[in-house]
């Protein structure tokens, strides 16, 4: 049997370059060699107040973007979290056996609590049960996620370790999987912070949905470190180095064959490059999005609901044994 990756993205509207690299960009190699699925994490976005009407077209929009991206609805799952209620049920035991002191540690918690100060929910604090919960329901090997998710991604793991303990062997431990070069991309107005969906500024990101316009004008105001010639040198020119990777990404071209590409020339001509290279990286992915129907996201979603819906029945039926219920 080929080993499990299980991975997900909120649908809350933007689906930035660090969304696609750190996450969609691996899941397509991986879906290559293992049994995959991948989840539009709907419930998770209500940890902060959504627009029901927006909330509804963001569901479609990332399920859209799965798709154009090159994900294969045929070969893995792809399917909305909420059409499969088992996991708000296995969240809620999975509640029960987490120490809160381990949900007080969670760096997102702490971060987007200080960020929402007037909604500190408690759905936002017990959020990595519910994620715990989407992890262990499949039996999943493997979960691929940017930096940010990797300690709620060590926490599901601590708690499958307990429940284990407590109950026997019932879940598989997981392990996250993060690609180095592009587990961290940073904003663009602030090397110093990751590209967030939350920024202040959209100028702090490129979404998948910018038109060609808006990514030139983005990279444009990027900011850059002192110095003028193009070196890949993250520590001391982390915002150069950041546009490096970027760059990195949407070429294949590795660091040394950028500055040579570059030698005798500065940042504006660094910057006008990467833009014509990102543009031309996300054209074909924005055709393609441009090209799906509702419709058809309907019926991806529905068979994908269903085949996701066996497994999880499956393994809730097991848990709710050995809880004695
Ligand atoms: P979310 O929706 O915030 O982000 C989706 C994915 O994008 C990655 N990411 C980044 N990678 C590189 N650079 C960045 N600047 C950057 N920003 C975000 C995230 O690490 C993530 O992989 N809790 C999760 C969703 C989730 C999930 C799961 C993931 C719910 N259940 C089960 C895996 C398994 C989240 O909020 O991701």
């Amino acid at each position: 049997m080929s080993k499990r990756i299980f991975s997900g993205i909120q649908p809350t509207g933007i689906i930035h370059l660090g969304n696609y690299f750190g996450a969609i960009y691996n899941w397509l190699e991986l879906q290559k060699e293992y049994d995959s699925i991948f989840s539009i994490v709907d419930l998770h976005a209500l940890t902060v107040h959504q627009d029901p009407k927006k909330l509804n077209r963001n569901i479609y929009d990332l399920a859209k973007i799965y798709i154009a991206s090159g994900l294969d609805p045929k070969k893995n799952i792809v399917f909305r979290q909420s059409d499969v209620k088992e996991h708000v049920e296995l969240g809620w035991f999975l509640n029960c056996v987490t120490p809160i002191a381990e949900l007080e540690r969670m760096t997102q918690y702490k971060d987007k609590s200080e960020q929402h100060k007037q909604n500190v929910n408690s759905g936002l604090f017990t959020y990595p049960c519910l994620m715990a919960a989407d992890i262990l329901l499949y039996d999943t090997n493997v979960v691929p996620v940017g930096e940010d998710q990797l300690q709620h991604v060590e926490l599901a793991r601590t708690i499958a370790k307990k429940f284990n303990n407590l109950y026997g062997d019932v879940f598989i431990l997981p392990e996250g999987k993060i690609n180095k070069v592009s587990a961290r991309l940073k904003g663009l107005d602030n090397p110093e912070k990751k590209m967030s969906k939350s920024a202040t500024s959209e100028n702090n990101y490129i979404a998948l949905s910018d038109d060609s316009d808006l990514i030139r004008k983005k990279i444009k105001k990027a900011v850059t470190d002192s110095g003028t010639d193009i070196k890949f040198d993250p520590n001391k020119r982390p915002a150069l180095a950041n546009l490096m990777t970027i760059y990195h990404l949407v070429t294949g071209k590795e660091a040394p064959e950028i500055e040579k590409e570059f030698k005798g020339k500065g940042y504006g001509d660094f910057k006008s490059e990467l833009a014509e290279r990102v543009v031309e990286f996300v054209e074909p992915i924005q055709k393609k999005f441009n090209s799906i129907s509702d419709k058809e996201i309907d019926s991806i979603l529905a068979d994908g609901a269903q085949r996701a819906k066996k497994l999880a029945e499956k393994k809730m039926e097991q848990v709710r044994k050995v809880i004695g219920l």
